[in-house]
């Protein structure tokens, strides 16, 4: 099933404290941001990606394309302020009725098994996002005093790609735009907005670089990658 992807990296990286967008901080000897082109790259079901940037960068990200002979992008947008605006930015360039992905650059591990699980479920449910059970019990807090511990079973780690039909996503966005709603994933933006949102089970693996200490596991997770087969 053939998908475009709207991929993200227009952020600044202040939790990593590097100084410069975290999308170029190297792992395994190359930029983050390639990792995860090269993801989408070499996925055959992946007809065009739409790279979103800051305008900044634009030369940078440009010589990553043409050294690494990334083909499908088929063009850089400049982001927004929050995240939310980026997606729409990136969203706005496509066109039809089809699967559309959106995927945060600095989750390079993204597996090929869980683009198509999460694209195919979003074809025959609308809305269709990864996630993974939470591992940790987790305490709803006030002032640092405990005020509930919430059931855990009923938790889940949200991750992307998250995957729609793209008419609905942009129907979400631009009824988030007129009524000034909020969101940090896009699902979110969709149940505001009262659509239904069906959740494929990921990996653990398909993490979200933010912090200094996640360049350590990416570190580890890359050389794990290297000698195995890549799926
Ligand atoms: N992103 C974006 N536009 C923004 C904010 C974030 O394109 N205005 C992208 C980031 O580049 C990243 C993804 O969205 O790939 C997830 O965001 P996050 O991990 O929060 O990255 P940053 O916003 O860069 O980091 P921080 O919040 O620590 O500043
Ligand atoms: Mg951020």
């Amino acid at each position: 099933m053939n998908y475009d992807v709207v991929i993200l990296a227009a952020g600044k990286g202040k939790r990593m404290g590097a100084g410069k967008n975290k999308m170029l901080l190297e792992v395994a000897g190359i930029p983050i941001i390639l990792h995860t082109l090269l993801a989408f790259e070499s996925d055959k079901a992946c007809s065009r990606i739409v790279l979103v940037i800051n305008e900044s960068e634009r030369d940078i990200f440009s010589s990553f394309l043409s050294h690494f002979n990334i083909t499908k992008v088929v063009k850089m947008v400049q982001g927004g302020t929050e995240r939310q605006d980026s997606v729409y930015q990136g969203l706005k360039v496509l066109s039809g009725e089809g699967i559309v992905l959106i995927h945060d650059g600095a989750r390079p591990f993204v597996k090929k098994e869980s683009i198509a699980r999460v694209t195919e479920t979003a074809r025959d449910e609308g809305a269709a996002i990864l996630a993974v059970p939470v591992k940790d019990t987790i305490k709803k807090v006030l002032d640092h005093k405990v005020q509930e511990t919430v059931e855990r079973s009923d938790l889940w780690a949200v991750q992307t790609p998250q995957a729609f039909r793209l008419p609905l996503i942009l129907a979400a966005h631009r009824t988030g735009l007129q009524r000034g709603l909020q969101a940090t994933d896009d699902a979110s933006l969709m149940e505001q907005t009262g659509q239904t949102v069906a959740v494929v089970e990921g990996d653990y693996q398909n993490i979200k670089i933010t912090t200094p200490e996640d360049m350590l596991i990416a570190e580890q997770f890359m050389r794990n990658k290297k000698g195995s087969v890549q799926n």
